[in-house]
C-alpha cells in the first residue's frame, strides 16, 4: 500500500489488491467510529464498495465494531423502483450492510424512489439531511464519466438533493444489473454536490482501468462541472482509495 499526498486536502492511498482495498476503506470507517460512535455516514452503492461492506460486516461479527449509535444517509435511489425491487439501492444496502450489522432501522436513510411526484422525495430527503446533518464521512464511488452519486456531468457544484436524468453512459454501465438495458430507470433522486461538499470528511473509492481517466481528471484535472468529482478539489479533507489500475493515469512523483 502506497500513501501519496496529491494536493492540499487530498490524501491518496494506492492498494495492491482487493483485500487491501477493503481493509483501507473499512479502516477509515473504523477509525471514525472509534472517535465518534454516533457518527453519520454517507453511503454509496455499486460494485466498488461491496468488499468494504463485507469487511465492515465481518468486523462487526467479530465484535470489533459497533453501529448501534450510527446514522446513515445513502447517496441516491432510482426513481420508480419499489424499495423491495432487487435492483433498488434499498435492497442493495439491506443485502450488503444493513442485514449484517446493528444500525437501528430508524437510523438508516435512503431517498424514496416510490414517492410521487419524485420531487417530493427529494425535498423530504433534503429536509432530513438539513435536520440531522452534517455527514461526518461521505463515502463515494465514481462513474466512468466522473459522476458522484447520480450527479452527472453538467451538474452545478451547489446542487442540493434533486431528481436527475441518468447519462447514457450510466444507463449502459448499470444495465449489467438488469436483464435488459431498457429496464434501467432513467431517473434518480440524488444527493447534490453541494450536500456532498458539506460532509466533514469524504472518502472516494475507485478500482479498475475503466475509472483511471475519471480519477486523473478528478484529482489532477481542471475543476469543472463537466467532471462532477473534480468538485472534491474544493474540499479540505478527502481520502482516496484506489487500486493500481484506477491510479494508472495519475502523474505521481
Ligand atoms: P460502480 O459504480 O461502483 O458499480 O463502478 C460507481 C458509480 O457509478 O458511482
Amino acid at each position: 500500500m502506497q500513501k501519496v499526498k496529491v494536493r492540499s486536502g487530498i490524501e491518496l492511498v494506492i492498494v495492491e489488491n482487493e483485500a487491501e482495498f477493503a481493509k483501507a476503506a473499512a479502516d477509515k470507517v473504523s477509525e471514525l467510529l472509534k472517535q465518534k460512535p454516533n457518527a453519520i455516514l454517507g453511503l454509496p452503492t455499486g460494485s466498488t464498495p461491496e468488499t468494504m461492506y463485507a469487511e465492515l460486516v465481518s468486523r462487526y461479527k467479530a465484535g470489533l465494531l459497533d453501529f448501534s449509535q450510527v446514522t446513515t444517509f445513502n447517496l441516491d435511489e432510482y426513481v420508480g423502483l419499489s424499495d423491495t425491487h432487487p435492483q433498488s439501492y434499498h435492497s442493495f444496502m439491506k443485502k450488503h450492510l444493513f442485514d449484517g450489522v446493528n444500525i437501528p432501522s430508524e437510523a438508516r436513510h435512503l431517498p424514496s424512489g416510490e414517492t410521487k411526484p419524485a420531487e417530493e422525495s427529494a425535498a423530504a430527503y433534503e429536509a432530513l439531511l438539513t435536520k440531522l446533518g452534517p455527514i461526518d464521512l461521505m463515502i463515494l464511488g465514481i462513474g466512468t464519466n466522473g459522476h458522484i452519486g447520480f450527479n452527472e456531468p453538467g451538474t452545478p457544484f451547489d446542487s442540493r438533493v434533486h431528481i436527475t436524468s441518468l447519462a447514457p453512459s450510466t444507463i449502459q454501465a448499470n444495465s449489467r444489473f438488469f436483464s435488459d438495458e431498457s429496464e434501467v430507470p432513467r431517473e434518480a433522486v440524488t444527493t447534490g454536490i453541494g450536500n456532498i461538499l458539506e460532509a466533514r470528511q469524504i472518502m472516494l473509492l475507485a478500482k479498475g482501468e475503466s475509472k483511471a481517466e475519471a480519477i486523473a481528471a478528478t484529482l489532477q484535472g481542471e475543476v469543472t462541472i463537466e467532471v462532477p468529482a473534480s468538485a472534491l478539489q474544493q474540499h479540505n479533507s478527502v481520502y482516496v482509495v484506489v487500486d493500481k489500475a484506477a491510479a494508472s493515469l495519475l502523474k505521481l512523483e
